[in-house]
């Protein structure tokens, strides 16, 4: 339990955060747990794409590279939210960063994009799990993985316009609009660029 801040009664609206979450019939731990997953999830691709766009020899082309750097942004920002969130609910991540992260290889050079479009389903698949297990009991995290989820949903559909593969989904490939989180700022700050 978090005890409430005399300066700043920030203790106290954690607490009421996570009471209402546990009054809908949450299981917080299991949900704090998931979300966990999910930041998890997000600061390693964050740096296995960092990695990626910077690689000379990554077997990636100009505009394949900006995508790249595109979605790492965005996932930088759905970290940022999920941890926000977390803490909200009084989880708390890890001092460790080394037990923490488990940041999968690059993508090889063969075929990047087949393996970035695994990625991304591996991400839809999360956000759809997390957006299923809060619906209609935590509004606020729901908001959260749904707009995490379009996102996700965006970054398939830019790879696989890149690719000329149907997705299902509108790519935007506006100058400009991609890599600026555009659902998460309804949920949350603004995120940085
Ligand atoms: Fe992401
Ligand atoms: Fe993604």
């Amino acid at each position: 339990m978090t005890a409430p801040s005399a300066a700043t009664g920030k203790g106290t609206m954690v607490r009421i955060a996570r009471d209402i979450v546990e009054r809908a019939g949450v299981d917080v731990p299991a949900l704090i747990a998931a979300l966990t997953d999910a930041a998890r999830a997000e600061l390693s691709d964050f740096y296995r794409y960092g990695v990626l766009a910077a690689h000379p020899l990554a077997g990636m082309d100009g505009p394949l590279r900006q995508i790249v750097q595109d979605v790492r942004t965005e996932d930088r920002h759905h970290f940022d939210a999920l941890a926000a969130r977390i803490c909200e609910l009084e989880g708390r991540l890890p001092d460790d960063l080394f037990g923490f992260v488990r940041p999968a290889p690059p993508p090889s050079a063969a075929d990047p994009v087949a393996e970035l479009l695994v990625a991304e389903r591996r991400a839809i698949e999360t956000y759809t799990r997390l957006c299923e297990r809060t619906a209609g009991r935590d509004h606020r995290t729901h908001d959260l993985v749904r707009a995490l989820l379009n996102e996700e949903l965006e970054h398939r559909a830019w790879f696989a316009e890149y690719a000329g593969i149907d997705s299902g989904a509108e790519p935007r490939f506006r100058a400009g609009f991609r890599g600026r989180s555009p659902y998460l700022p309804r949920t949350g700050p603004e995120p940085s660029a």
